[in-house]
């Protein structure tokens, strides 16, 4: 069978350096991203996922910089080394928008407020190939039109800020759509919009990648949209991927305790109001003084002596990787606690 992997992550290093001080933010982190999948990567704020998704853009912060590791796009026309890319050099940018594409939390750190809707997503397109204005603005029509934005011919001519919160989000994303891009990597796109739109967006999403079969990455903290949306999951905490595998992995067999711990803290459908829900107990650690080995283990119920050295990549299946000494153990208890409560 053809290798399908498009996105390649390899051991990424990505540090912080402020005051003297230096935060290893991504920790020696790897993952591949399919054609035509949904990887979504979850965990709680401040773990890594953003800083992770802006390492493949290279479009990171002034005070960071990859440290060690690999990000291999697997072009058409050849592998190439994105982390070896200047950040800004052509080749970068070139690829940046085309064959890989960003929708932000923040719509507004993709939308310039001086400049029309439409003018930006055409610019785009005009940017990247070689089609006139008059077919540009063609497709930037049809573009609103498919984000299901009402009177494209009237918002095509608007500014950003006379689209509401919602509208904004759909126009970025059909900026970031409108090339069709290979990759689509979305940072918690939906986080400040209200459940219909965000149905609607990833209805969106999950055209692009049937139609295109453009590879998703999604980030987000909500294991109710992992649940729904993605082929691979990979679960992150304090710079590291602690487990990843398919969702039925992930979600059926959680094996690291943190997954575990994410998995009950979350409500279920249609079991009513009454259930109990677990917060995960303690707070992260200071990501400039971090916990020596398994970076969960001051948390963790089941951490040990052993856990003071940082648990290697294990494979319990062909897919699905974990990062704990006491992976069995964890799934064990799930298993008894799921065929006793059925949670
Ligand atoms: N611009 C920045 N300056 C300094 N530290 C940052 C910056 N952005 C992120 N970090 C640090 O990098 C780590 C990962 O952050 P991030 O990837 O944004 O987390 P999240 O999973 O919430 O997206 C955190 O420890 C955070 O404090
Ligand atoms: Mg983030």
């Amino acid at each position: 069978m053809e290798d399908r992997t498009i996105i390649t992550v390899n051991n990424l290093k990505t540090f912080f350096y402020t005051n003297q001080r230096c935060n290893k933010a991504i920790n020696g982190v790897s993952f591949k991203i399919k054609k035509g999948k949904t990887l979504c990567i979850v965990g709680e704020s401040g773990c890594g996922k953003s800083v992770t998704a802006s390492s493949i853009m290279q479009l990171l912060p002034k005070l960071s910089r990859i440290e060690e590791g690999e990000i291999i796009y697997h072009s058409d026309k050849g592998d190439i080394r994105i982390d070896k890319l200047s950040r800004n050099g052509k080749e970068m940018r070139s690829l940046r928008g085309k064959d890989i594409a960003m929708i932000f939390q923040d719509p507004m750190t993709a939308l310039n407020p001086v400049y029309t809707v439409g003018y930006q997503i055409a610019e785009n397109i005009l940017c990247h190939e070689k089609v006139s204005k008059k077919e540009a603005k063609e497709r930037t029509l049809d573009l609103l039109k498919d984000m299901g934005i009402p009177f494209p011919e009237q918002r095509i001519n608007e500014f950003p800020h006379q689209f509401s919160g919602g509208m904004r989000q759909r126009a970025m994303i059909a900026m970031a759509m409108s090339c069709k891009p290979k990759v689509l990597i979305a940072d918690e796109p939906t986080t400040a919009l209200d459940v219909t739109i965000q149905a609607q967006i990833f209805e969106l999403m999950d055209k692009l990648k049937k139609e295109n079969d453009t590879a998703i990455m999604l980030i987000t903290h909500d294991m109710g949209v992992v649940s729904e949306l993605a082929d691979d999951v990979a679960v992150m905490y304090m710079g590291n991927i602690i487990e990843s595998g398919t969702v039925e992995d992930v979600l059926k067999s959680p094996s690291h305790p943190y997954t575990e711990a994410l998995l009950k803290s979350i409500p279920i459908l249609g079991k009513g109001k009454n259930q109990e829900l677990n917060p995960i107990k303690g707070s992260t650690p200071d990501p400039y003084d971090r916990p020596k080995g398994c970076q969960f283990a001051p948390r963790c119920n089941y951490a040990s002596e052993k856990c003071s050295t940082m648990p290697g990549e294990e494979f319990v299946s062909e897919t699905h990787m974990v990062r704990c000494f006491n992976h069995e153990l964890v799934l064990a208890n799930r298993k008894k606690e799921v065929m006793a409560n059925g949670k």
